[in-house]
């Protein structure tokens, strides 16, 4: 299935664009300091589905997190910003996501997808 490029110049700091990629959003986001840090400091303990920032972004662009927009609860898609957690939360049954889209409380069985991708540049990342 196609790959999909996206120019990173389009994301305010702090905030996300959403794109479509075959048929579901993606959520491109660009973080700031303080959301990169709450989610590198978040002990694995606290988390459902253990994984670490580290695992969910790439090495030296810590600043982006791409993520499948679908709730891995039923699919909804989760809104941006809100939530107990700053990441995104689910207005179907009330899943709290993190600022690296970690499930921390709610029906959600596990973490927001991150799909696979590549960055072009420095600001242009394929995705898929
Ligand atoms: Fe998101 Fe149920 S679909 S909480």
């Amino acid at each position: 299935l196609a790959s999909t490029e996206f120019d990173l110049t389009k994301v305010q700091e702090g905030q996300q664009v959403v794109i479509k990629w075959r048929g579901k959003p993606v959520f491109i986001r660009s973080r700031n300091a303080t959301e990169i840090k709450a989610a590198e400091d978040t002990p694995l303990s606290e988390l459902k589905d253990p994984q670490t920032d580290a695992e969910r972004v790439k090495a030296g662009k810590e600043q982006w997190l791409i993520l499948v927009g679908s709730c891995t609860h039923l699919g909804c898609v989760p809104t941006f910003g809100a939530g107990d957690y700053g990441g995104w939360f689910c207005p179907c049954h009330g899943s709290h996501y993190d600022t690296s889209g970690r499930i921390r409380k709610g029906p959600a069985p596990t973490n927001l997808v991150v799909p696979e991708y590549d960055f072009l540049t420095d600001t242009r990342v394929k995705i898929g």
